[in-house]
């Protein structure tokens, strides 16, 4: 069985991924801040959960801990939490958005890659966004570069970042960072758009079930390779 951890998956995105690898037989382990949003998640379809704040240095050992004890490895990593941060910008703002966004990444690696090292094909996959992208948010051919997310598109750009730095120093591990589409989810409620969360989740799970021979270090899509 495949051992996969998906942080934020209470639900979102998140939440649809973890149900679709459930469905592919991956051994699925909810990540969620709350225990109660994050055991009901779970017990909706037969996941385990643990409990995981990215922002959260203990929490986030804990959790592997918790997944090294029961079953010696891991063999996805899904970094999908993620905070959209809005409106009005000042520096505490700037420290949740970038502390949730892209240090949790860096927290979540770091404790998964003991784990990720047992595994015989180690896959991370990073819910990133093509508001993080130079070429998108220049191209005014895209949507993104409509988009008024300062704090979100900056942390976007260095989830994506890590993810292909992590692909230079770890090449024993496969790590690719996805734009999973605009879907409408609670993040996304008060502008009422995007697709649903199963369409979206779509791309996330292609990314967590690669060969071993897949990419690494890219950004992508659905339709392929972005620029960045
Ligand atoms: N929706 C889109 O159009 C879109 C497009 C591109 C990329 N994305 C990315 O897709 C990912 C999932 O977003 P979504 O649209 O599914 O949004 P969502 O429904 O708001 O889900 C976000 C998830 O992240 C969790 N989370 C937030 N802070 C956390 C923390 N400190 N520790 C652990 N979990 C935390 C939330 O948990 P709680 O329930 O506890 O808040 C929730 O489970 C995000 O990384 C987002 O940036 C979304």
């Amino acid at each position: 069985m495949t051992v996969t951890l998906i942080t934020g998956a209470n639900k979102g995105i998140g939440f649809e991924t973890a149900r679709q690898l459930l469905a592919l037989d991956h051994t699925v382990y909810i990540g969620a801040r709350d225990a109660e949003r994050g055991e009901k998640a779970a017990a909706t379809f037969g996941a385990r959960f643990v409990q995981l704040d990215v922002t959260d240095d203990a929490s986030v050992n804990g959790a592997l801990a918790t997944i090294g004890s029961a079953e010696g490895r891991l063999d996805v990593l899904v970094h999908n939490a993620g905070v959209l941060g809005h409106g009005d910008i000042d520096g505490p703002k700037a420290l949740r958005v970038f502390d949730t966004n892209a240090v949790g990444i860096v927290r979540v690696t770091e404790a998964s890659l003991p784990l990720l090292r047992e595994s015989s094909n180690p896959t991370v996959v990073t819910v990133s966004s093509s508001a993080g992208s130079f070429w998108a948010v220049n191209n005014p051919d895209r949507p993104e570069s409509g988009l008024p997310l300062t704090l979100y598109s900056a942390s976007k750009a260095a989830a994506t970042m890590l993810t292909v730095q992590y692909a230079k120093s770890q090449p024993g591990i496969k790590f690719n960072a996805v734009e999973p589409g605009p879907t409408a989810t609670d993040m996304t409620a008060e502008f009422g758009i995007g697709r649903s969360p199963e369409e979206s989740a779509g791309v996330v799970v292609r990314f967590a079930t690669l060969d071993a021979d897949g990419p690494t270090g890219t950004l992508q899509d659905e339709t392929g390779e972005l620029p960045w």
